[in-house]
């Protein structure tokens, strides 16, 4: 579906990604783990062409896409939902919604019908189309970013730590929503500091250490890796 090849990219202070390799299969979900500053977020930065690469391949429909522009990004299909301020507070539900189909914004009628689409899989869009999107709670505004990020109908949806601040419940919506998404044929790439969630809703896990791939294995392997579990979860596998 999309695989990375040998990419080393960072921010000007030398690389952070240092020669990794990642495959997606279609339609799966994919969990990374590892400990702060391994280059998670940098790596779905570099796939959503936030970021260009200085070395490398990323293979995604038969073409390297490596350093194009976000925007021709988004038209193929590639979604990121950010790790945090993903909203415009002041703008209402519906317009934070709705701007997830900047691009194709000459298409009233398609843009409409979607809208009315994901309104009726999230009904909280429904309920609080009209609220400014900062009145809502944690769990709420993730639920807008995830309808948002459906807009156009993607076919890779990157999500940056999406239980970050959630309750219990909330956590349940973020599965069921991740969930959703394989059922559609969407392909996902989590990051995810909650390794036992973000391995949880996952096929595939990948364990990443200073801008490489440490491991890359079925979720389920991964998680109960003993190593994996001194690693990452406090020792108690
Ligand atoms: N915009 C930036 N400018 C300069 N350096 C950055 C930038 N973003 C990240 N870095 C650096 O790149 C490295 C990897 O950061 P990255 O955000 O990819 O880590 P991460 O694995 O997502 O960590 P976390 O779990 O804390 O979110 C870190 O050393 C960080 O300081
Ligand atoms: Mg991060």
């Amino acid at each position: 579906m999309i695989s990375m090849t040998g990419v080393y990219a960072g921010y000007g202070g030398g690389d952070v990604l240092q020669g990794l390799d990642l495959e997606l299969a279609h339609r799966s979900v994919t969990c990374i783990v590892g400990p702060n500053g391994a280059g998670k977020s940098t790596v779905l930065r570099t796939i959503s062409g936030q970021l260009a690469p200085r070395l490398g391949q990323i293979r995604f429909g038969g073409h390297d896409i490596a350093g194009r522009h976000p925007a021709r990004l988004i038209k193929a299909g590639i979604v990121q939902v950010p790790q945090k301020n993903g909203l415009f507070p002041a703008m209402t539900v519906e317009e934070n919604v709705l701007l997830g189909g900047y691009l194709r914004r000459r298409e009233k009628a398609y843009l409409r019908g979607r809208y009315a689409q994901l309104a009726e899989r999230f009904p909280l869009i429904a309920e609080r189309a009209g609220d400014p999107a900062g009145n809502l709670s944690g769990g709420q505004r993730r639920t807008v970013e995830f309808a948002r990020a459906l807009m156009l109908e993607p076919a890779l949806v990157l999500l940056d730590e999406p239980s970050l601040g959630l309750d219990p419940r909330s956590l349940g919506l973020v599965g069921d929503t991740v969930n959703t998404m394989r059922e559609s044929g969407i392909t996902v790439l989590i990051v995810e500091q909650n390794v036992r969630f973000g391995l949880g809703i996952a096929d595939r896990g990948v364990v990443m250490e200073s801008g490489r791939v440490l491991m890359a294995d079925s979720a389920k392997t991964i998680l109960d890796d003993p190593e994996m579990g001194a690693l990452f979860l406090g020792g108690a596998p």
